[in-house]
């Protein structure tokens, strides 16, 4: 059973509820959810939102949020609901041992100076409630800004929770060298964009391309928005909320780029870099390529053979590998 269930078991089905990063609960007392996945998103049938920022109703008198594995993540958006909540709602804190429940809640206990109360404690996870006695100051999410680049003369926005959101990654990094030796191009797809590092970069050094960005967290998709208008490539960008095995519309180009994900939670996990492999030689046109710039281990380079086309390895460095397939003509 998924621990996001437990909550579910717990929460008062008089009173509607608003979740954050789950449904069981919206699901069984009314209310609304907000999930940043495409996915998770498309799979549900309870009333959902993208963004916590996007929800505007706040007069719930229980919410329930399920930590992820990115810590400050997970405590800015309990802050943030925390300082909208009415008073005399519930907060209830949910996760598993494995992401860190327990010192979850001792800090956000400690940011918020309310005393936690334990509801449940099974299956190696635990619920916890917190209830708002009086009003706080509103709380913002947190905007983070890491270099667009090595030269680390623009900036790009990042929130806590997306990929690499402190620092520019250093397989990013080396993909973007790599592609400044690879001939210009018109058409080009930044798959698992992100907050836009790869497509951004292309979008500066070759001045007549257009770029679709796609990824499945909507807050990568967000920071990314801010970035193109940031830049002013509205023209030459266009970001789709997407996620790898659904459908990618029309696109067709003559270059993708990514940096795919390889796990799913804290799991390691190959499925979606390999659909998107699958996705990426579809929608490009013949003699079109795909660069795809991996850890060293990921075993990556077989799946890349079945691909109708021409296997290459272009670099090796710092642990990170970048590989290319140039399909047939
Ligand atoms: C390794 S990061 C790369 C981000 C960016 N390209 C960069 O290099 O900074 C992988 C990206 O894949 C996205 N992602 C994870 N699972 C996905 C899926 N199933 N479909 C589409 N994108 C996904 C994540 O949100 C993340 O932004």
């Amino acid at each position: 059973m998924d621990w996001r269930s437990l909550a579910a078991d717990i929460c008062n089905t008089h009173q509607t509820c608003l979740e954050i990063n789950g449904t069981d609960c919206a699901q069984r007392c009314g209310g609304m959810a907000v999930l940043n996945w495409f996915d998770e998103y498309q799979q549900t049938s309870v009333d959902v939102c993208a963004l916590v920022s996007d929800v505007s109703d706040w007069s719930h008198q229980q919410y329930v949020m399920h930590v992820e594995k990115s810590r400050q993540a997970s405590l800015d958006t309990a802050r943030y609901v925390w300082s909208r909540m009415p008073v005399g709602a519930v907060l209830l804190l949910s996760g598993s041992n494995a992401l860190g429940i327990k010192s979850t809640v001792k800090q956000f206990a400690k940011l918020v100076g309310v005393e936690p109360e334990l509801k449940i404690n099974k299956q190696r996870a635990r619920v916890v409630s917190f209830v708002k006695h009086s009003d706080v100051e509103p709380y913002d999410l947190l905007q983070l800004q890491v270099p667009a680049d090595e030269d680390e003369s623009r900036q790009l926005w990042t929130v806590p929770g997306v990929f690499s959101a402190n620092e520019l990654d250093k397989g990013t990094a080396l993909m973007q060298d790599c592609l400044v030796d690879v001939a210009e191009r018109v058409d080009i797809v930044d798959m698992a964009c992100g907050v836009g590092h790869l497509g951004l970069f292309l979008l500066e050094r070759w001045p007549q391309c257009s770029c679709l960005f796609l990824d499945a967290d909507s807050r990568a998709l967000s920071c990314l928005n801010r970035n193109i208008q940031d830049f002013n490539y509205q023209e030459r960008a266009r970001s789709q909320w997407w996620a790898a095995g659904t459908q990618l519309g029309e696109a067709s180009c003559d270059l993708v780029v990514m940096n795919p994900p390889a796990h799913s939670g804290k799991q390691v996990d190959y499925h979606a870099a390999f659909t998107m492999f699958r996705q990426a030689h579809a929608c490009l046109r013949p003699g079109g390529e795909m660069y795809i710039i991996a850890n060293i281990q990921l075993p990556y380079e077989k799946e890349l053979k079945t691909l109708l086309g021409t296997f290459s390895l272009v670099r090796e460095e710092d642990g990170f590998k970048v590989m290319c397939v140039r399909k047939d003509a």
